[in-house]
């Protein structure tokens, strides 16, 4: 089937965090290889990696120096070639990262474009005169600091969002584009089964007007790259696009394929964090707020697009240590959230070890590797920002809760290598691990599988109709799904007080499919109780 994403559950796998065969302490390809039977026992469709392209790992392998090699720390194309396949055996198609804005800057055309204007690949970057300590504008990068980066040998100064290492290509440059597209078929014709874009709402951006996102040029530079480049058919897209708003939305995921299958749209992640400020400046979730953003989503794309359904990705901390309980209640609120976003309408996205009800890390500054951790850290030391505050911000949302390894036994090092790895392992694997979750019936790991199954059972999954229900309830996220005559209803209290049960005639009517507790306790929710029911047509 052409749209076979449309029924599917997508796995994000990390590979420098999932399985290490070599004992260097960093996750590879044969690791994954190994982890093939896991993930069809879980039951997903398609795998999508971060990058394992060659790369200086300034932003763990989203700066690429060769879009069409392996880099040495995660194998070889031979060992990629054996991952599509073996893949492919089980079932699952693997989905590729494409970095398009940027490239590192020790891909060789930056190499070139660096040393001299007249070098064929020069236009290939974005290039603004000016005078040394006088930048074009005081536009600043995502990573911190300036987004312009001056190179004397050339008296110009480069442009890059995120880090000094990732300067940004120049999407205006016809032979650029078309490079990138010869490179997109290439890897189509190897086998994959489609693309996740990074930062698409990125390109065709336009910086002496500051503008980044939304560029005046960006849905016609991915219409070009849909027609030239995503030619095999079946292929998935996915953009991510931090940008985007419902009506951006159905442009990208426009129903007649003329774009991208779907977008990775984050009003609901951006709902936590101080009105004016940035991630890092924590707010309690306002939780009728996140129902009514979910909701208008559900609806407006309803026919009109498609949504990707996903709480965590590599970028963001664990959901059940933000919205659920990592403590007393980890197991109700891992199940609680999973049911949540898996009756929804859209392709859901599981990220590594979000299946086990994997929680955040709060370890010492110290421990922690990533790029913008480090960069924000130094950053608010300077503005005199306490030192425990940083701390509170890093454990709430810094990128690396979602890089520990993978936890894969109760084992040294979780199981995820026997060498020391690259960052350290949570302590809790002792108790959240992927070996104890698979011999225990209630586990977050088989709640999954068991969604995953009724997805591919029960076709008002994908196709039925949101609407929701109790909207202004303050502890409550209900809904029904309706197509024909067969209807899901799905309950689910948010938090972790019991409350007499909003919807006693649910019940009625309906089979109850699964639930987060193992018994029924009719009129109340207990803390984290949710609940999916069907109707089925006569
Ligand atoms: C995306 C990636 C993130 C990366 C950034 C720059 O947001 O998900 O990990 O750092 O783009 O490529
Ligand atoms: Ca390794």
């Amino acid at each position: 089937m052409a749209e076979w994403w449309k029924s599917a559950v997508i796995y994000q796998i990390y590979p420098r965090s999932f399985a290490d065969s070599n004992g260097d302490g960093i996750g590879d390809i044969p690791g994954i290889i190994s982890k093939l039977d896991y993930l069809q026992t879980l039951g997903v469709d398609a795998v999508w990696l971060s990058p394992v392209y060659r790369s200086p790992q300034d932003d763990n392998g989203y700066d690429i120096s060769d879009y069409r090699d392996i880099d040495p720390i995660f194998g070889t194309m031979e060992d990629m070639d054996r991952l599509i396949s073996e893949a492919d055996k089980r079932g699952i198609r693997i989905i590729m990262d494409l970095v398009l804005n940027h490239s590192s800057d020790e891909h060789p055309w930056f190499i070139s474009a660096r040393q001299s204007r007249e070098s064929p690949w020069h236009d290939y970057y974005i290039w603004r005169d000016g005078a040394e300590d006088a930048p074009p504008s005081d536009m600043g990068a995502s990573f911190g600091g300036s987004a312009w980066e001056w190179v004397p040998e050339v008296g110009q100064y480069y442009f890059h969002q995120f880090s000094v290492k990732q300067p940004d290509l120049n999407w205006e440059n016809p032979a650029l584009r078309r490079e990138l597209y010869d490179m997109i078929r290439w890897w189509a014709d190897k086998g994959i089964g489609g693309f996740r874009l990074d930062v698409v709402d990125h390109l065709g951006k336009d910086p002496d007007r500051g503008i980044t996102v939304k560029g005046p040029r960006l849905h016609e530079f991915i219409r070009e790259m849909s027609r030239e480049a995503f030619v095999k058919p079946g292929l998935v897209t996915v953009g991510e696009a931090w940008s985007a708003d419902t009506e951006s939305a159905k442009l990208y995921s426009a129903p007649d394929g003329s774009e991208l299958s779907m977008v990775f749209q984050f009003e609901h992640i951006k709902l936590d964090q101080a009105e004016g400020g940035e991630k890092w400046d924590l707010a309690p979730l306002p939780f009728l707020r996140f129902k009514e953003v979910l909701n208008r989503w559900q609806t407006a794309l309803s026919g009109q697009g498609w949504n990707s359904l996903f709480w965590e990705n590599h970028d963001l901390p664990r959901s059940v240590s933000r919205w659920g309980d990592d403590g007393k209640y980890r197991t109700e609120s891992a199940k609680m959230l999973a049911l949540l976003l898996h009756g929804l309408q859209g392709t859901p996205y599981i990220y590594q070890g979000q299946e086990l009800g994997m929680t955040n890390a709060r370890y010492p500054l110290e421990e922690y590797r990533d790029i913008e951790i480090r960069n924000m850290v130094s950053e608010r030391r300077a503005k005199g920002v306490p030192e425990e505050e940083i701390l509170r911000s890093v454990h709430a949302k810094g990128r690396d809760n979602a890089r520990t390894p993978m936890q894969w036994t109760d084992g040294k090092n979780a199981g995820f290598t026997d060498g020391s790895p690259w960052i350290k392992v949570n302590p809790n694997h002792a108790d959240i691990n992927a070996a104890s979750q698979l011999e225990d019936e209630s586990s977050v790991f088989r709640f999954y599988q068991t969604l995953i199954r009724l997805r591919k059972t029960h076709p008002v999954f994908t196709d039925g109709t949101f609407e929701m229900l109790l909207p202004d309830h303050p502890a409550v996220f209900a809904y029904t799904r309706t197509e024909g005559g067969s209807q899901l209803l799905v309950m689910c209290n948010f938090f972790g007080d019991t409350i007499p049960d909003p919807l006693p005639e649910a019940g009625a009517g309906r089979r109850l499919l699964l639930s987060s507790y193992p018994d029924e306790k009719p009129g109340i929710l207990r803390p984290y109780e949710a609940r999916l029911y069907l109707k089925e047509s006569e």
